[in-house]
């Protein structure tokens, strides 16, 4: 069974002019525009809803929205200001889910699928972000909440300004049938133009179109376009998961029975995978166990887990729950046992809210300490597998602690 996902899109109301207004309060509530001297040749980058009203909006030039709202305040605005807002307004999101991807200085999405325990159902986490933004930064965010990122982000626009929009499973063709061609993100103006002159102004006529009718006019960039129309996305928040994987793996100088050998090992690599995976600010939704036995027959099982994971404990449960599966079915004695971790995506929480690698390092090597004294200095060979032929750092400490020797194996 597959459990739809939970993704907000949270974007910031008119966001230069808000970071202006939580700056000097008694902007708030008035036309104001951001973009530089309304005599000169620039354009705007925000204004107000306030402004909006007399039809400012952004990339307009500047003398237009002056004689539109002559009365507006104008200002030059401070993108050093902005950035720092940005920063901020990120750093709350990074509390709620380990998926975030940045959609720009004000916007990001969240995948919140299984946090329930942690932040409560996607509307009560949308309701405390909000809170929280308004109440640290003084700003108004508003928030779509959907089964996909696309659906997501149209509803924060239609939750605009200061709101929130959920569209629920299995409502997402019929939220988006009713609305322009323009809100489907990606429909470009000359593809707009191209269906306009088909008769088509709404979503749900574009979705209507037999799919090959699309493909005919845009190629396979229609049938995505038809997908769309129908609120059907499969992108994954924060990158899809690449086939890239870290793993590690070692063969032991005589095989082994012991369980709790094994799972001393298992620890140990586990501790490094988790290193690396946050060493390339990384998570992974896969982790798996090699064993291989004296007849060089191998086994392999893997585990996904609905929130990737980074930490060595939840790396090292995963594999051992996977360990004593194995060993109901096949007790014999392991020759090589390996830990990976794969369906990588981009970790956004800040890897200095980590302990430091070198910390890592160093709780490594007393793990392999331990292992070394129970089971011989000579219990075990490593090597270090990394299939995305990304550039290995040597992790000299893991070495120089376990003195043993470690290959690396592609
Ligand atoms: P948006 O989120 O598109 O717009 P907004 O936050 O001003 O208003 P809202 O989301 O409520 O509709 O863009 C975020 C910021 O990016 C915006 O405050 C200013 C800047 N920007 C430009 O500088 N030029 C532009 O053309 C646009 C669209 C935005
Ligand atoms: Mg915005």
């Amino acid at each position: 069974m597959t459990v739809a996902r939970q993704i907000l899109h949270v974007d910031l109301d008119a966001f230069f002019v808000a970071v202006e207004q939580a700056r000097d309060p008694s902007l708030k509530g008035k036309a104001v525009v951001v973009g530089g001297d309304p005599d000169g040749r620039g354009v705007v980058a925000t204004a107000s809803y306030e402004a909006r009203v007399f039809g400012v909006h952004s990339a307009m030039p500047l003398r237009t929205a002056k004689r539109l709202a002559p009365h507006a305040i104008f200002l030059r605005g401070d993108f050093k200001e902005y950035q720092r807002y940005s920063r901020a307004f990120h750093a709350i999101l990074g509390e709620y889910s380990p998926l975030v991807e940045s959609g720009g200085l004000d916007e990001a999405f969240i995948d919140v699928t299984g946090c329930e325990p942690l932040v409560g159902t996607p509307e009560q986490a949308a309701a405390t972000i909000r809170a929280r933004i308004r109440d640290e930064l003084q700003i108004a965010a508003s928030v779509g909440m959907a089964t996909s990122r696309l659906v997501a982000k149209v509803a924060s626009d239609a939750a605009k300004p200061d709101g929130v929009k959920r569209v629920p499973e299995g409502e997402e063709a019929a939220f988006l049938a009713p609305m322009p061609l323009r809100a489907l993100p990606m429909l470009g103006p000359s593809m707009e133009k191209k269906l306009a002159q088909l008769g088509l102004s709404t979503l749900g006529q574009l979705a209507s179109l037999p799919v090959a009718t699309l493909e005919g006019l845009f190629g396979r960039h229609g049938g995505a376009i038809w997908q769309r129309s129908r609120g059907i996305d499969a992108s994954h928040v924060g990158g899809e998961p690449r086939g890239h994987s870290i793993s590690r793996e070692g063969t032991f100088g005589s095989d082994v029975h012991d369980p709790e050998h094994l799972r001393a090992v298992l620890r140990a690599f586990s501790e490094s995978v988790g290193s690396q995976l946050r060493q390339q600010g990384k998570r992974a939704r896969t982790v798996s166990l090699k064993l291989r036995y004296e007849d060089f027959t191998t086994l392999s099982r893997s585990k996904t887990v609905q929130r990737p994971l980074s930490s060595n404990e939840a790396i090292f449960e995963a594999a051992d729950a996977l360990l004593t599966r194995i060993r109901q079915v096949e007790k014999r004695p392991v020759r090589l046992i390996g830990v990976g971790a794969s369906g990588l995506v981009e970790d956004v929480v800040q890897l200095s809210l980590e302990p430091s690698h070198e910390t890592k390092s160093e709780s490594l090597s007393a793990t392999f300490d331990k292992v070394r004294s129970k089971y011989g200095t000579r219990s075990l060979q490593t090597g270090r597998t990394a299939f995305d032929g990304a550039t290995q750092n040597d992790d000299s400490v893991f070495d120089r602690s376990t003195g043993l020797s470690s290959q690396m194996e592609h």
